[in-house]
């Protein structure tokens, strides 16, 4: 079991007297120094051996102890099964050391698999608690709801898939929603406090410490979508979550063709829920593929680099699209735009629910996101017909759904959100760079406008022409 302390990252430090075994990353049995003079180590102590570097560092070399071959590339697995030994007297029930590796030892791939168990390593030591990988974010939040079985998940707002999800489980097992404005009496010892920051759509920001107090005071869990801020942006452990919950498919897999979930587990309840997780993703089936798991280890090499551009481009763009709204109809922005939305613009980067509201930037929310505030946002057009038509003026932003990946994305969120109100785009900022995507809005801007003025006078003529026959 893990101890419950932590280092200063929130990774779990072993008592060297006590070796103790934290499962669920790749093979759980400690292989360096099995003979008695030395410490056994765990795969999550040798994923998590780089805290002291840079997070490029680490996602470049956190998984190194997994490479047995020459290749510095990693390799793709495509097997499902894996050769048991030849020797009938080694034969264990799902143990299956392999001489090469024995960290990187396999039975079956619903179980673990080579190219997946590289991600967990890596994610391990970048997001500061064992990771687990999921076939979808919606998939890790299916397993981590069924795996606490609350009677209560506080939620409110955010992504809709994850209200998706609990509505599936409702129906199953009675479980019901309580709003996070709510005083939380209601909540119970082993019920879900699930607060996505920053949001979805709008990539506004909540107070992470403010709820864990909340949640804790009532013996309640923490679960915290981190989607819209990976690492470096935030890292929710330290503000008190107990599970951190990504949607993969966004910034770790950040090139927009690879589905993908994690779940994170603090390090003090590591030594129950991994070993738990791992049982039930067994019999659930919701593993990732190698493929996708090759394509994630990739993508994560240049995690940083793209994280905090595209982050620092956003924070730029919606910087001025605010001035511009600011203008009104002096500017061809202006007299579109209704509202921008985004952690950046937020109360003075202070905050509405925790403590540190009013405190400018020494508040909660500078804190909690000191390296940026999220490539997400949206914008409000005046006119609902104006969002819709926006996006096909657009040259480098695609429309689509989806967010993270290096190619910017705009969407008119109507497309795929039926409660959203019709004005909101949502954007979602690629790396294409600061000044290219503000001219390629400004055409865009343009032509809206353009579009709108000639349909006026067409409208205008027509009603001319009615009236003139209305006249004869
Ligand atoms: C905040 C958030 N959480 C969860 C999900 C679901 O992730 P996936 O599409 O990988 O299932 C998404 C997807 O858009 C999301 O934006």
């Amino acid at each position: 079991m893990a101890t419950e302390e932590s280092t200063a990252h929130g990774v779990a430090v072993q008592d060297a007297s006590k070796p103790e075994l934290v499962e669920g990353v790749a093979h759980e049995k400690p292989v360096v120094g099995i003979d008695e003079t030395e410490t056994p180590v765990t795969a999550t102590e040798l994923a998590s051996r780089l805290q002291h570097l840079s997070l490029s560092a680490q996602t470049i070399h956190a998984d190194d102890f997994l490479n047995s071959h020459q290749s510095v590339a990693p390799p793709m697995h495509v097997s499902t099964t894996f050769r048991y030994n030849d020797d009938p007297d080694e034969l264990k029930p799902w143990t299956n050391i392999n001489p090469n590796n024995p960290y990187d030892s396999h039975v079956y791939s619903r179980d673990t698999a080579p190219n997946t168990t590289r991600l967990e390593a890596v994610l391990t030591s970048i997001l500061h608690g064992p990771a687990l990988t999921y076939s979808s974010g919606l998939s890790a939040f299916h397993a981590l709801l069924v795996y606490l079985n609350p009677r209560r998940v506080a939620i409110t707002d955010g992504y809709h898939g994850c209200h998706g999800v609990i509505k599936v489980l409702s129906k199953l097992t009675g479980l019901r929603t309580v709003s996070l404005e709510a005083d939380f009496s209601q909540l119970e010892r082993g019920d879900v406090v699930h607060v996505e920051t920053p949001l979805n759509p709008t990539g506004e920001a909540r107070d992470l410490r403010y709820f864990a107090e909340k949640a804790h005071a009532r013996g309640a869990w923490l679960s915290v979508d981190a989607t819209l801020a990976p690492p470096p942006l935030q890292d929710p452990f330290a503000w008190g979550a107990d599970v951190v919950m990504h949607s993969g498919t966004k910034y770790f897999g950040g090139h927009s063709d690879m589905l993908c979930g994690v779940l994170a587990v603090h390090p003090r309840h590591a030594g129950t829920w991994i070993p738990g997780l791992r049982e039930e993703r067994l019999v659930l089936g919701s593993v990732m593929g190698s493929f996708e798991g090759w394509l994630g280890v990739r993508s994560l090499r240049t995690l940083e680099v793209r994280v905090r551009k595209q982050s620092a481009d956003a924070e730029r763009l919606v910087s001025w699209l605010a001035a511009e709204a600011r203008k009104g109809d002096e500017s061809v922005v202006g007299s579109v735009v209704a509202e921008v939305r985004h952690a950046s613009l937020q109360k003075e980067k202070g905050g509405q629910e925790g403590e540190g509201k009013g405190e400018g930037e020494k508040g909660w929310l500078k804190k909690q996101m000191p390296n940026g505030y999220g490539p997400v946002f949206a914008v409000y057009l005046r006119d609902a017909d104006d969002a819709r038509r926006l996006p096909s003026k657009l040259s480098l932003f695609h429309h689509a759904t989806s967010l993270g990946g290096v190619e910017s994305l705009i969407e008119w969120r109507a497309m795929t959100d039926a409660g959203v109100d019709k004005r909101l785009l949502r954007f979602s900022i690629g790396l294409e760079g600061f000044e290219d995507l503000r001219d390629d809005l400004v055409r865009g801007f343009e032509a809206l406008k353009a579009e709108r003025a000639k349909k006026d006078v067409a409208g205008k003529v027509a009603a001319g022409g009615a009236n003139l026959i209305g006249g004869v």
